[in-house]
């Protein structure tokens, strides 16, 4: 209906990017593009007008549309552009073009194809660089040559495609990744920019896939110094996914920064500066947290290791942050004590509240000052401890 409608206002309409090579594979695709030669809002607004119950927002800033159906099918519809870049990692000055130079801005082949939607052509493929036979060859192929240096996030991209859709680089992609690296590329770009596509790559659930592929493109710098150097890393964080997982299924609604959890092991074995010097340019949400937690780790995990009470163990955990314990859980084999102090911490010792309060004491003839915040404290101990459980037992507990 869209490519009908387009027509009428005299425009093509073509399914684009992701969403082709999504269906290429038999993939869900996440979201649908629709690339337009003619005026966006126009089509939108005709769209809108033909369904009732759609929904239709304008970013006029970027010349796109979303168009959300009463089934909740969502569309995103852009204008077909060119793209030029005035400097190497420089976001890109744009002008409209058809829909051959929109496929030929993009980042790789098998993301510049392109259906038909226009009913003169309907379900065309357009497939000028040659992304099918990429996609069936297990390839990831730029299309020109100054692509990575264009837009170093493409680096990042790209490795999140491959490890996807289990692609290798071609050839002379490798080579220009390469060429971009040794022009130190990464440096021109923001530190947002960056931290928002190596966030993108640690929230990937084939992190084996990730580390191969770190590996093979030489991109460990921008995560820490030197690649780890065996398997340990991999299989704690692999374990930091887990307990990531467990912690949602056991708190749901909580929220909790995942990829926090990853970031404290990366950089739990490394010099703090090398974390230090990073987070000052990521915007990580956090990341001071993180930060803490990387300098106490060390020490909270052998105190613990040495703890006899719960509220001993208690109070070490709630020296970290969330991720960081469950960090820390990682570290651990499932059964060990720590292991189980932790969880224990999060599902039971976290949330108690003392069973007396300052005022129930004051009531009981304690005069307020120092020797009250001392009782206090103590008895809260003998809560997490087990010691007593309600205000009666409380009672009793200070009685004796
Ligand atoms: N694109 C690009 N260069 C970038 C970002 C995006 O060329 N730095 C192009 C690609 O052609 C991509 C399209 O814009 O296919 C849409 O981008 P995006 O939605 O981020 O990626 P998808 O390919 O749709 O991938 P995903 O499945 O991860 O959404």
């Amino acid at each position: 209906d869209i490519g009908r409608t387009a027509a009428k206002l005299g425009t093509p309409a073509y399914l684009v990017g992701g969403c082709v090579r999504d269906l290429l594979q038999n993939h869900p695709a996440p979201d649908t593009d629709l690339a337009i030669e003619g005026d966006v809002r126009a089509v939108a607004e005709a769209c809108t007008a033909q369904l009732s119950g759609m929904q239709c927002t304008y970013h006029p800033q970027f010349g796109t549309a979303i168009l959300e159906y009463p089934d909740g099918f969502r569309l995103d519809l852009a204008r077909c552009r060119v793209e030029h870049y005035p400097a190497p990692a420089a976001l890109p000055e744009v002008r409209p073009g058809d829909i051959v130079a929109d496929l030929a801005r993009r980042d790789f082949t098998i993301n510049a194809m392109a259906i038909s939607l226009d009913p003169g052509s309907f379900g065309d493929f357009l497939d000028p660089h040659g992304g099918r036979m990429d996609l069936q060859h297990g390839l990831l192929r730029v299309l020109h040559p100054l692509s990575f240096v264009d837009d170093p996030t493409r680096i990042l991209r790209g490795l999140r495609f491959a490890v996807r859709f289990h692609l290798r680089l071609e050839p002379g992609t490798h080579v220009l990744l390469k060429t971009a690296l040794a022009r130190d590329i990464f440096a021109r770009l923001s530190g947002a920019r960056l931290w928002r596509e190596l966030k993108y790559v640690l929230e990937l659930d084939d992190l084996a896939g990730v580390f191969e592929k770190l590996d093979a493109w030489q991109l460990w710098p921008l995560l820490r110094p030197v690649p780890p150097k065996s398997e340990t890393l991999l299989s704690s964080m692999q374990r930091g996914q887990q307990e990531i997982a467990w912690f949602h299924r056991h708190c749901p609604g909580e929220k909790l920064f995942d990829t926090a959890v990853l970031l404290t092991l990366i950089w739990r074995h490394i010099p703090w500066a090398e974390a230090e010097k990073r987070l000052h340019c990521w915007p990580v949400t956090d990341g001071h947290h993180i930060l803490r937690d990387l300098q106490f780790l060390s020490e909270v995990s052998e105190a613990l290791a040495k703890a006899t009470r719960p509220s001993a163990a208690a109070q070490l955990w709630a020296s970290l942050s969330l991720p960081g314990i469950l960090a820390l859980l990682a570290e651990h084999p499932e059964s060990d004590a720590v292991a189980e102090s932790g969880r224990h911490y999060l599902l039971k010792q976290r949330g108690l509240k003392s069973p007396l309060s300052g005022r129930d004491l004051q009531a009981m003839g304690l005069a307020p000052g120092p020797q009250l915040g001392k009782v206090l404290r103590r008895l809260y101990e003998a809560h997490l401890d087990g010691e007593i459980e309600d205000k009666e037992t409380a009672r009793q507990w200070l009685i004796r």
